[in-house]
């Protein structure tokens, strides 16, 4: 191994709150366990959950690092016992459990997947959060089919803006909500029919009238809750999927049962952090088969936002935290 500091920068929340409690702290240099690759970070991408982490929200899973940072590129410079599919030098981005706000971050090797052709490493750390939870969420729990109809609550979003382009790449029709018409035309952009600024229009209104004679959509991503469940039920065919992610707007509502007996409806959903390395490697194998040729051909491709340095990630998170963003914000690390 070449050598390597003992101490690097990293971003600590120095207590819960606000943007400001992101603070620089030094700490020591990940090791990495068995089957783990040591990883320079050269970019960290920033995703909603880390905000809530920061809020003291969503605490992180037993094991995890402190650190916030869920997905990064870099260059293994480390590898632990049992590595056998990556060696030192090579450019990977990751998924990680926490710690990517950092110099150095630890991750298992199936959870690393090689930079898409054509790719820098700031793109690259804005792919594995969303790749991985729009593949398991909507592909996976959701079964969405080319031909079928999505619809992406949150289109804007890091997320959303992927579900967007996977979709519509994958032969689906895609139909979005925003809540500005500058984020409605940015949805559509991206491949969406339609997009719906929820703040001047109903959605399900929008969409029933939009695909008139055979109304209705198939799948639903909702990052959004309790609000929207009456109308998401409403707005399904005959064998939809219902799939949280998130509950923007709360987790609580009260709910009328027969839409999902009568039209055979499936409400699901899930959480990618806690989720064993085993589950995970199945979708990073999923993704490197299926979405990292469309990455590498310049079919799809992550949208960046902002691009700030590490040190300033209490304004990435005042950023995030505005939703004046279109796409990811990415904390640049180092030039590698
Ligand atoms: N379950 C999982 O595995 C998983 C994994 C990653 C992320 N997530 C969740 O997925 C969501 C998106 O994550 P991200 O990192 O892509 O976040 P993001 O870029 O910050 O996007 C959040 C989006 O939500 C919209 N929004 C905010 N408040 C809203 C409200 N009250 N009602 C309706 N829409 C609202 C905003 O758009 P407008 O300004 O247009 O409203 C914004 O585009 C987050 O809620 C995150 O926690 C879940």
């Amino acid at each position: 191994m070449t050598s390597l500091p003992e101490t690097m920068t990293a971003i600590e929340i120095s207590t819960p709150g606000g943007p400001e409690v992101l603070k620089p702290t030094t700490r020591p240099v990940p090791q990495p366990g068995p089957g783990e690759v040591l990883i320079r970070v050269a970019t960290a991408g920033v995703n909603k959950p880390d905000a809530l982490q920061r809020q003291g929200n969503y605490p992180p899973p037993p094991g995890a690092s402190d650190i916030p940072g869920l997905e990064v590129s870099g260059v293994v410079v480390a590898t632990g016992r049992d590595v056998t599919r990556l060696t030192v030098g090579e450019r990977v981005c990751a998924l990680v459990t926490g710690g990517g706000y950092a110099d150095y971050v630890a991750a298992p090797q199936e959870q690393c997947l090689p930079v898409p052709d054509g790719f820098d490493l700031v793109r690259a750390a804005a792919l594995p959060e969303t790749y991985f939870t729009v593949w398991t969420n909507v592909f996976d729990r959701g079964a969405l089919k080319a031909g079928e109809r999505l619809l992406v609550h949150g289109g804007s979003s890091g997320i959303g803006t992927t579900a967007i382009q996977l979709a519509r790449a994958l032969a689906a029709t895609v139909y979005a909500t925003a809540g500005t018409d500058d984020k409605c035309r940015a949805c559509e952009d991206l491949g969406a029919t339609l997009a719906v600024n929820y703040r001047q229009a109903d959605f399900k209104d929008a969409i029933v009238a939009a695909t008139a004679g055979d109304p209705g959509v198939d799948v639903i991503l909702d990052m959004v809750g309790g609000p929207y469940l009456a109308r998401n039920l409403e707005l399904l065919r005959r064998d939809g999927r219902l799939v949280y992610i998130a509950f923007l707007q709360g987790p609580k509502t009260d709910i009328d049962l027969r839409p999902i007996m009568m039209k055979r409806l499936t409400i699901t959903g899930s959480t990618l952090r806690a989720r064993p390395v085993a589950e995970k490697a199945a979708i990073a194998d999923a993704l490197l088969e299926t979405v990292w040729p469309l990455l590498g051909a310049g079919t799809i491709g992550p949208v960046i936002d902002t691009i700030l340095p590490l040190a300033q990630a209490a304004d990435a998170h005042a950023r995030l935290e505005s939703s004046d963003h279109i796409g990811k914000i990415v904390l640049k690390v180092a030039d590698l």
